[in-house]
C-alpha cells in the first residue's frame, strides 16, 4: 500500500490553503509562550474553505492532518465554516486537552444533529446531548453496556446474526459481471447490511431481515440515510448559513432514521429497548437514543470489519495464524457467552483489532469545547473553543509506530522482533476516545468484532481481488473506503 505520508507529499501543493503563518513562525512559537489563539500557526480562511468545498478537502479531512501537521506543527488552527477550530496532531498534547476535561465534556458546539434536535423537538440521545442532560443519559446507558460482563449479555443474540452472515457470503459470491466465482464485491455494503441487523437485534430484540435475499427496503433506506447524514454534517457545518440545502437535506436524513426507530420500536420484543423503557428515561428519550444507537452501530463496526477483512487478504502469514488461534481456542460447538469470552483472550486477534483501528480508525478526527482556558504546549486555548484532536495523525506518527502505514498486528505483541521500543505514547492511538465521554459502545464492538472474525475466519480463507488497487480510507465523519472493497471467500 502507498504510504499515507508519500502520497501526502506526492499532492500537488495547494499553495494557496497552507499560505498561513509559515513553519518557522510555529518553531518560534514553540520556543516561548504561553501564546494565545492568535499566534497559533494554520493556513489562510478563504484558502482553506476552497480546499475543503471545492478541492474535495472534506473527504480527505484525515490527510488534512497530517499535511497541517507536517506544515504548521503539532498545534495549527483553521476555519471550519463559521467556526475557527484548533488542531492538535501529537499525542502528548492530546492528552493534555482530554486530562482537563470538565464535569461534562462536550464533543462539538453547533452541531448540525443537535439543531435538528431542536428544530424537530426530538429528544437527543447519548451521542449528541450535553451537560446534565448527557450526564443523565450516560448514567442510565453506560452500566447497561460497559460495566464488566455486560456485553455478555449480547452474545446470544449477536452470535445469531453472526452465523446468518456466513450463508449470506456464500450466497453473494460470483454475482459481479467479471472475477473469480468466489469474489464478493463490495464487502462494506454487505458488512453495514449486517451491522444495522446485529445492532438491531441487541437494541430491539428482534431480525429485520437484511440479511435475507431481499432485505426490507425500509432497511436499506435507513443505511443510506445513515452515510448521508454523516458525510453531511461535515457539509452542513461548513457551508454557509445562507446556502440551506445541506442542512435540509440532513434534516430529512434523521427524519428517516426517526422514523424507522420509532416503528421497529413499536414491535420491539425485549432488548436493550426494553429495559430502558421499564427505566426512569421517557419515551422521548428512548426514542433518541434507540435512534443514535442504530445509526453508531451501523457505520463502525462494519467498516473495521472491512478493513480487517481487506489487511488480512494481503498478509496471509497472519491470517493463517489468526486462523488456528481461533479454531484451537474454540470448541467444537461452542455456545456463544463461552466463545465470547474464550475469543476476547486471544492475544492475536487483539493485536489485529487494535492494528486496524490504529490504521483506520472510526472517528479520524474527535473533538472537545473545553469549559475553561486550557494550557496546550505553548498555547492557551480559551473555552468554548472547538479543538480537533487529530486521531488520524497521531495514530500514523512515525514517531509512535515505526512504518506507520502498515498493518503489522505484531507491533502490539510482546516479545516480538518488531514490538516499538519504547511502547508508543497511550494517547497516540484512542479508537474509542477518552474519558467520560468516551465510547459507551465499545464494549459491544469488539464483542461483534470478534464474534464475526471468528465465524468468518473458521468457514473461509480470504484473499484479495485479482490484480486489484489498494483502497484508500475517505472522511464522512467517520473513516471509509474510498471505492468498493471486493474479496475472495474460499469455502476451507
Ligand atoms: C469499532 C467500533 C467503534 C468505534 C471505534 C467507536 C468509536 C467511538 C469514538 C471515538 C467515540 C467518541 C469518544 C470520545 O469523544 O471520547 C464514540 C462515541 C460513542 N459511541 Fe462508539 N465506536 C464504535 C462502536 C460503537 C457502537 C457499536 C455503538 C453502539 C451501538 C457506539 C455508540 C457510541 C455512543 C453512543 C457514543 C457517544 C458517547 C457519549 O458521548 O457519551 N459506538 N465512539
Amino acid at each position: 500500500m502507498p504510504s499515507v505520508a508519500h502520497l501526502v507529499q506526492g499532492l500537488p501543493r495547494l499553495g494557496a490553503w497552507l499560505r498561513g503563518l509559515p513553519r518557522g513562525r510555529a518553531a518560534s512559537v514553540a520556543a516561548s509562550g504561553p501564546w494565545g489563539l492568535d499566534d497559533i500557526p494554520g493556513p489562510s480562511g478563504p484558502a482553506f474553505a476552497a480546499e475543503l468545498l471545492f478541492g474535495g478537502g472534506l473527504g480527505r479531512l484525515h490527510e488534512l492532518q497530517l499535511r497541517g501537521r507536517a506544515e504548521f506543527g503539532p498545534v495549527w488552527a483553521a476555519r471550519f465554516g463559521p467556526v475557527r477550530t484548533v488542531h492538535v496532531a501529537a499525542a502528548a498534547l492530546q492528552e493534555q486537552v482530554l486530562r482537563q476535561e470538565g464535569p461534562w465534556p462536550e464533543r462539538c458546539r453547533l452541531s448540525p444533529w443537535t439543531e435538528q434536535r431542536r428544530r424537530r423537538d426530538r429528544a437527543c440521545g447519548l451521542l449528541t446531548a450535553e451537560g446534565r442532560e448527557w450526564e443523565e443519559l450516560r448514567s442510565l446507558l453506560a452500566p447497561l453496556l460497559l460495566r464488566p460482563g455486560a456485553a455478555a449479555a449480547f452474545a446470544e443474540p449477536l452470535d445469531g446474526v453472526v452465523r446468518d452472515l456466513v450463508p449470506r457470503l456464500r450466497r453473494r459470491r460470483g454475482r459481479a459481471r467479471a472475477g473469480p466465482p468466489a469474489l464478493v464485491s463490495d464487502v462494506a455494503g454487505e458488512l453495514y447490511k449486517f451491522g444495522l441487523e446485529a445492532v438491531a437485534a441487541v437494541l430491539l430484540g428482534s431480525r429485520l431481515g437484511c440479511l435475507e435475499e431481499e432485505a426490507p427496503p425500509d432497511t436499506a433506506a435507513f443505511i443510506r440515510a445513515v452515510g448521508s447524514a454523516l458525510e453531511g454534517a461535515l457539509l452542513a457545518m461548513v457551508v454557509p448559513r445562507l446556502l440551506p440545502g445541506p442542512r435540509r437535506r440532513l434534516e430529512r436524513d434523521w427524519d428517516r432514521m426517526f422514523s424507522f426507530a420509532e416503528r421497529h420500536l413499536e414491535r420491539a420484543g425485549g432488548g436493550l429497548a426494553a429495559t430502558l423503557l421499564r427505566g426512569p428515561m421517557s419515551p422521548e428519550s428512548v426514542l433518541g437514543n434507540v435512534t443514535e444507537l442504530l445509526l453508531a452501530g451501523v457505520d463502525t463496526v462494519s467498516n473495521t470489519l472491512s478493513w480487517t477483512l481487506y489487511e488480512l487478504s494481503r498478509r496471509p502469514e497472519v491470517q493463517t495464524a489468526l486462523h488456528a488461534e481461533i479454531a484451537a481456542a474454540l470448541p467444537a460447538a461452542p455456545r456463544a457467552p463461552s466463545s465470547a469470552a474464550a475469543l476476547a483472550r486471544l492475544p492475536l486477534l487483539r493485536a489485529v483489532v487494535k492494528e486496524v483501528l490504529r490504521l483506520y480508525p472510526v472517528v479520524p478526527g474527535n473533538s472537545r469545547v473545553p469549559d475553561r482556558d486550557i494550557r496546550v504546549g505553548r498555547f492557551v486555548i480559551p473555552r468554548n473553543t472547538l479543538v480537533t484532536l487529530c486521531q488520524f495523525a497521531t495514530s500514523r506518527d512515525p514517531c509512535q509506530f515505526p512504518s506507520p502505514d502498515s498493518f503489522c498486528p505484531e507491533r502490539w505483541l510482546s516479545g516480538t522482533a518488531v514490538t516499538p521500543a519504547p511502547a508508543p505514547h497511550p494517547f497516540a492511538s484512542l479508537p474509542f476516545g477518552f474519558g467520560k465521554r468516551s465510547c459507551v459502545g465499545r464494549r459491544l464492538a469488539e464483542l461483534e468484532l470478534h464474534l464475526t472474525l471468528a465465524q468468518i475466519l473458521l468457514h473461509f480463507e480470504v484473499r484479495p481481488e485479482p490484480g486489484a488497487a489498494p483502497v484508500e480510507p475517505m472522511t464522512r465523519t467517520v473513516l471509509v473506503p474510498a471505492r468498493s472493497i471486493n474479496l475472495q471467500f474460499l469455502d476451507r
